[in-house]
C-alpha cells in the first residue's frame, strides 16, 4: 500500500520535470523563503499530489518547489508535516520516501528550534551533528520493506561527517560563525517546561524542536546523506524569563533568514560529490 502510494506521488511530480533533482531540502518555520529563489521552478500544491498529506502550520506554505539553485538540481518543501498535526510517522516521513524514488542523494533538513545551550543565542545557526529522538514513535515500525532500506538501520551517522565538514568549511569561507551540537526532537506542541529543558541539557541536548528527527531517520535508512541545520530562534524556556510565541519563532527567524539564505547557498555552490 505506502509501496504503491509513493510510487504514485513520484509518477505525479516526475511527469511535471525535464530534470531530476538531486538535493531535497526541508525548509522549517520561517525558511521557505530559500525556495522563492530556486531558478526556473516548478511549484506542486501538496494537496496536488496523490496521497500526500496537506500542511496545517501557519508559516508553513504547503508546496514542493523543484529547479535549480546555485547550479544543482533541487527539490524544496515549503512546509512539512509535524507530528503534533496528528499525522503518523509514515505520513510525516511520506514525502522523503517520494523524494528518494524522485533520485535524490542528500537531503538538508532544516528547522526553527529552541536553544538549550547556555553558549547559544537567537539568531544562531546551528550544524546538527547527531540527534536524540525523544518523540516516542519511529517512522520504521512497522514491517520493514526490505527494498527500502534495513530492519535495523545504523544510526550512528545519521547526519554525514563529510556534509558536516563541508558545513563548517562553507561557514569559514562566508565567515560566519555557526554553532555545532545535538537536536532533540519532541512532539510538542507544547513548548518545554524549564525542568525539561534542564532535563534536556543533561541528556546531551544543545537545542529542541518539533521536527527533523522522523525525516531524518527515514533518510538514513534510505540510504539518503543527510545535513541538518537548525535556526536557534529562541532560548527554550528558564533561560530567559519571558514566555514563548510562535511569533517570536517566526520573528528572529526572519531576522537570521539572510546568514541562512547565504549558507545554504554557499552548501549548494560547493557540494562534494
Ligand atoms: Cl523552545 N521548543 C520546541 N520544542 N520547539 C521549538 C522551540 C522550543 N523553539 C522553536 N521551536
Amino acid at each position: 500500500m505506502y509501496h504503491l502510494h509513493v510510487e504514485e506521488a513520484s509518477e505525479y511530480i516526475t511527469k511535471q520535470l525535464n530534470v531530476q533533482p538531486t538535493v531535497g531540502l526541508i525548509l522549517g518555520s520561517g525558511l521557505g523563503v530559500l525556495a522563492d529563489e530556486i531558478q526556473n521552478p516548478t511549484t506542486i500544491l501538496y494537496r496536488d499530489i496523490p496521497h500526500f498529506p496537506e500542511s496545517t502550520v501557519s508559516g508553513h506554505k504547503g508546496q514542493l518547489v523543484i529547479g535549480e539553485l546555485e547550479g544543482r538540481q533541487v527539490i524544496a518543501m515549503q512546509g512539512r508535516f509535524h507530528y503534533y498535526e496528528g499525522y503518523n510517522m509514515q505520513q510525516v516521513t511520506f514525502p522523503v520516501r517520494v523524494m528518494k524514488e524522485l533520485g535524490i542523494d542528500t537531503l538538508f533538513v532544516t528547522n526553527a528550534a529552541g536553544g538549550i545551550n547556555e553558549s547559544f543565542n537567537p539568531g544562531n545557526l546551528m550544524i546538527i551533528t547527531d540527534h536524540i529522538n525523544n518523540m516516542g514513535d519511529s517512522p520504521l515500525i512497522g514491517p520493514n520493506d526490505d527494498e527500502r532500506g534495513p530492519r535495523f538501520p545504523d544510526m550512528s551517522e545519521a547526519y554525514d561527517r563529510d556534509l558536516i565538514e563541508h558545513a563548517r568549511q562553507s561557514a569559514e569561507r562566508l565567515e560566519l560563525s555557526v554553532q555545532e551540537g545535538v537536536y532533540v526532537g519532541n512532539t510538542g506542541p507544547a513548548y518545554e517546561t524549564g525542568a525539561e529543558v534542564r532535563m534536556l541539557r543533561v541528556l546531551g541536548g544543545d537545542a529542541v524542536g518539533m521536527s527533523t528527527v522522523p525525516e531524518v531517520i527515514t533518510a538514513s535508512h534510505a540510504g539518503i546523506r543527510v545535513l541538518g541545520i537548525s535556526c536557534i530562534s529562541n532560548m527554550a524556556a528558564g533561560i530567559l524569563d519571558q514566555p514563548l510565541t510562535h511569533d517570536e519563532v517566526i520573528e528572529t527567524t526572519s531576522q537570521v533568514r539572510e546568514d541562512f539564505l547565504g549558507f545554504v547557498k554557499e552548501l549548494l555552490k560547493s557540494l562534494p560529490a
